[in-house]
């Protein structure tokens, strides 16, 4: 592992509560929803949970979009409701990640398979440190 992040990076978790996912009980509430619930409880201090109506992977659901100054965005999709340890876990180590990418040694299963896009910071964490 490389170094880590002494303070962490405040992560933004963008959570797309309008997913659902194929088969779901129409009448239910949505997955992403549940999911965008589960995280208000288990995102530790210095994060934000930011829900959001449609991340444009609705083909893939549910998904979710990790982000901090500096940093790429990740874009995960094929989650469900019960993701939410897998979302933090992810979270963290984007937190303490020193170049601005989350690395993939540590990634939960699900962020290893179903990553949709990571895009690139508009100011580069390395360049902001200069
Ligand atoms: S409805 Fe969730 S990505 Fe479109």
């Amino acid at each position: 592992m490389g170094p880590m992040q002494e303070t962490p990076l405040p992560v933004l978790v963008h959570v797309c509560v309008t997913c659902r996912r194929e088969g779901d009980d129409p009448e239910a509430p949505r997955q992403g929803s549940r999911l965008r619930d589960a995280l208000v409880g288990l995102l530790p201090d210095g994060m934000t949970l930011q829900p959001v109506e449609c991340l444009g992977n609705c083909k893939r659901s549910c998904t979710v979009a990790l982000s901090a100054q500096g940093s790429w965005t990740y874009v995960f999709g094929d989650l469900t409701a019960e993701s939410g340890p897998d979302v933090v876990t992810g979270a963290r180590l984007l937190a303490h990640s020193t170049d601005g990418l989350m690395p993939w040694r540590g990634r939960p299963e699900p962020f290893k398979r179903s990553m949709i896009a990571r895009i690139p910071p508009i100011q580069p964490l390395k360049d902001a440190a200069e």
